[in-house]
């Protein structure tokens, strides 16, 4: 009863930003993503009589209170479905540094849910799958399946979930993550989703947010850079709008967060293919084409306070280990 997954981290070109139910995880509108190859969680999951109690353990670190909490949950749900009462042990390793301020929850949890449900032999198809792993991250939903995907908001659980809209070989996309802060954030992503409502720019990101998302997955089909730049980064821009006037407001860019995003900005209008995108950190994800990798490697390497850039292409699926 034992089984080892894997799964890619993604980043989100329009956003996921406040629930409708918190508990379900269920979000206040759908999202659109791309898988980053090469940035992936390991996660061995075994269940035993010989364990009184979860035992997780992440980066060789024990984990302990809320944390452990959360991943008990997570199984819980998977032990339901498969009618056992087995306590198991997780041991979960990210094969990017933890602390370098790339999010690890969406590939933990869709790692984790994938090595649950195969050592509990679950025979769950990729949309139960996305949906299981939804309840332990939103993001982590569209960690499952490959390539280019949208996280259908969905009603409810069943009808919350994934789905690939292109494959990885799709479109040689880069992401170039600026490394600004390795500082652990004040307030994480999960109360983040729950203070969204309390903006009033909230109404109106969530009236404009699906036909963003239609034209942006448009953009990505046609290839079209341009048209895939200005969406994104408004999309990024408008969701960290809400969030600096949420209350209490929540302010993640520093000033090299500023100096990367006006650095961008400067490039493009140059005709270089590369736009931002910025998660609930300080971190700056590039946006490039194959062309602009290079020359966008290089002037994000002369902004102070960049402190490391990492690159990732469009990734593949989560996957089970033999
Ligand atoms: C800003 O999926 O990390 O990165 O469900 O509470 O784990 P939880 O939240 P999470 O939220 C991600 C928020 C975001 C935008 C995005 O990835 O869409």
């Amino acid at each position: 009863m034992q089984a080892t997954a894997c799964a890619h981290s993604n980043i989100a070109f329009i956003k996921y930003w406040g629930n409708r139910d918190h508990a379900l995880r269920l979000p206040a509108n759908s999202s659109f993503s791309m898988n980053l190859g090469g940035l992936f969680t390991r996660t061995t999951v075994r269940f035993s009589a010989a364990l009184s109690a979860d035992r997780a353990v992440v980066d060789d670190r024990v984990l302990e209170g809320a944390s452990l909490a959360r991943i008990t949950a997570h199984l819980d749900y998977a032990r339901r479905l498969a009618g056992c009462a087995l306590r198991a042990e997780v041991i979960s390793h990210n094969n990017f540094p933890a602390g370098v301020g790339i999010a690890s929850s969406a590939s933990a949890f869709a790692a984790l849910s994938l090595a649950a449900a195969a050592a509990l032999d679950l025979r769950l198809s990729e949309a139960e799958l996305s949906a299981y792993a939804r309840l332990g991250s939103g993001s982590a939903a569209r960690s499952v399946p490959s390539g280019f995907v949208i996280w259908h908001m969905g009603e409810d659980h069943r009808s919350s979930y994934a789905e690939s809209v292109a494959p990885a070989d799709h479109w040689q996309l880069t992401d170039l993550v600026a490394i600004i802060s390795t500082a652990h954030k004040a307030v994480g992503s999960t109360e983040g989703h729950q203070l969204a409502e309390s903006s009033p720019l909230q109404a109106a990101r969530l009236a404009t947010s699906s036909a963003r998302l239609e034209q942006c997955v448009q953009a990505v089909l046609e290839r079209d850079f341009e048209r895939f730049a200005r969406l994104v980064e408004l999309d990024s821009d408008i969701m960290h709008a809400v969030m600096q006037t949420s209350a209490p407001p929540l302010l993640y860019w520093l000033p090299p967060t500023v100096a990367v995003m006006h650095r961008v900005r400067q490039l493009r209008a140059e005709g270089i293919g590369v736009c931002y995108t910025i998660d609930a950190g300080a971190n700056v994800h590039c946006l490039c084409l194959p062309e602009a990798v290079e020359r966008v490697r290089a002037e994000l390497s002369a902004i102070e306070g960049v402190r490391e850039i990492r690159a990732a292409q469009p990734g593949g699926s989560a996957w089970l280990e033999s």
